[in-house]
């Protein structure tokens, strides 16, 4: 299997955090087989000081051609005083409008160790966030005719919502679609008590809604579903709204993780058009470039990408699940991190996100090894430490004589001379990036796909 991924880093911290989920598609490249290619384009602030457009047609021809798009973030201050087609975020609509993306799927899922963490009282969170805002992301407010006119005392500014019922239609479709996989319940949310599109809304809703008998419906109007989200988030499986009402409730929902750096999305659309993966937080000009961005936003991003674009849903659940298992054993960057907890950057994340998959989706041999790995050297079993371009990871070798033979998935880095076994093995699933760092230089010179042991075992 291959993909064609096409990777726009845009600005701010965007790169930064690309870099690392990139790293992570690359583990999962490298413990399965799957062959990911990336090509990297300009967009947002980024393309207008290269060429002079927000989305260069170059950029738009490798999205098109690519099976997936990775985006980071567009915009910063120092494109604040662009003319409306030159600002980055005019490139981001116009790449979803180009993919045909309607539909924007931004889950909120609260990991048990963050639970007051973030401004909430784990009181509020603490039973359990899952949410899933779908949120209509090709209509509305945003691509709706705007202009500026003279005016009494000035100027007249106008913005238009409009909505037809083909638009309605198919997001909430695929909302009462994705409840299904779910809990089986959607809150649509409107202003059907105030504006015209809300009211259609509501009605198309409400007869896509007989379609689906197995799945509950509720309508709330958007005011008080921003509040029921904060005062009670656990009630809400799928939420579909419009473009505008979506945006603000989705960074409301960043609040519930803990912070909007772990939010990922997935804007998917028309057959045959690549779907778009970015994660919710934006360019973060102010923290952009000190690598203490949070990556877990673009990685979870790619873990979409996996599984929605290449529909390869074992290797979603490792990633997944790989990040679960780095926020389980503390390792937080500053928007999470409290007093007294350590702080990790951003490649630290990414490393440590990117060698867990590889633990996670490497083929049996390793696994099957479950003592070895847990750090008992002696039985005719020892840990090596191999390296490889995502860092420095432990393998199990078998004995053989005093021969070792490295399972075939061990082989996978680059490998020749003897490699050194450690006497006392780091266990496989503990060792911190910091300490496996602190193992380059022997593991460096793994270079050959047997090793011979020159102690212990
Ligand atoms: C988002 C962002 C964008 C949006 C901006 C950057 C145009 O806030 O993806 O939520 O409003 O859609
Ligand atoms: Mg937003």
């Amino acid at each position: 299997m291959h993909y064609r991924i096409a990777v726009l880093p845009g600005d701010g911290i965007g790169p930064e955090v690309i870099r690392e989920a990139v790293r992570v598609l690359e583990a999962v490249a490298g413990a399965t087989g799957v062959r990911f290619t990336f090509a990297e384009a300009p967009i947002g602030g980024a393309a207008v000081d290269a060429t002079g457009d927000p989305f260069p047609p170059e950029t738009e021809a490798l999205c098109l051609e690519a099976d997936a798009i990775l985006l980071g973030a567009v915009g910063g201050p120092r494109w604040d005083r662009e003319p409306p087609a030159r600002r980055p975020e005019a490139g981001l609509l116009r790449l979803r409008k180009a993919v045909g993306a309607f539909a924007n799927l931004r889950p909120v899922r609260l990991h048990p160790r963050l639970a007051g963490r973030g401004p909430l009282r784990p009181e509020v969170v603490g039973t359990g966030v899952d949410v899933l805002i779908v949120r209509e992301l090709t209509g509305g407010l945003y691509y709706g005719e705007r202009g500026r006119e003279p005016g009494p005392g000035g100027e007249r500014a106008y913005d238009t919502m409009t909505y037809t019922t083909e638009e309605i239609e198919r997001i909430v479709r695929m909302a009462f679609r994705l409840a299904r996989q779910r809990r089986g319940r959607v809150t649509s949310v409107d202003k059907s008590n105030v504006l015209e599109t809300s009211r259609l809304w509501r009605q198309v809703t409400e007869r896509v809604a007989t379609e689906f008998p197995d799945v509950q419906v509720e309508h709330l109007y958007v005011d008080n579903a921003a509040m029921q989200l904060v005062r009670n988030p656990g009630r809400f499986d799928v939420l579909v709204t419009e473009n505008t009402f979506g945006d603000i409730l989705s960074d409301l929902g960043a609040a519930l993780a803990g912070s909007i750096g772990l939010l990922p999305s997935a804007s998917l659309g028309s057959e045959g058009r690549p779907p778009l993966f970015e994660p919710v937080h934006g360019s973060a000009p102010d923290i952009a470039g000190r690598g203490i961005a949070n990556p877990i936003g673009a990685i979870a991003s790619a873990a979409l990408l996996l599984r929605h674009a290449c529909g390869l849903e074992r290797e979603a659940r490792a990633v997944e699940q790989a990040i679960d298992d780095v926020l389980a054993e503390g390792l937080l960057t500053p928007d999470l991190s409290g007093p007294g907890v350590p702080v990790a950057g951003t490649e630290d994340i990414g490393r440590a996100v990117a060698r867990r998959a590889r633990e996670l989706l490497a083929p049996e041999p390793l696994e099957a090894t479950g003592d070895g790995r847990s750090g008992e050297a002696g039985d005719g079993v020892a840990v090596a430490w191999i390296a490889d371009a995502y860092g420095f990871r432990p393998v199990v070798l078998e004995a053989a004589g005093s021969e070792m033979a490295v399972p075939a998935d061990g082989a996978r880095g680059p490998v020749g001379d003897p490699i050194p076994v450690r006497e006392e093995p780091a266990t496989a699933t503990t060792a911190a990036p910091g300490r496996a760092e602190q193992e380059a230089p022997s593991a460096r010179r793994a270079t050959g796909n047997r090793a011979r042991v020159r102690k212990g075992a």
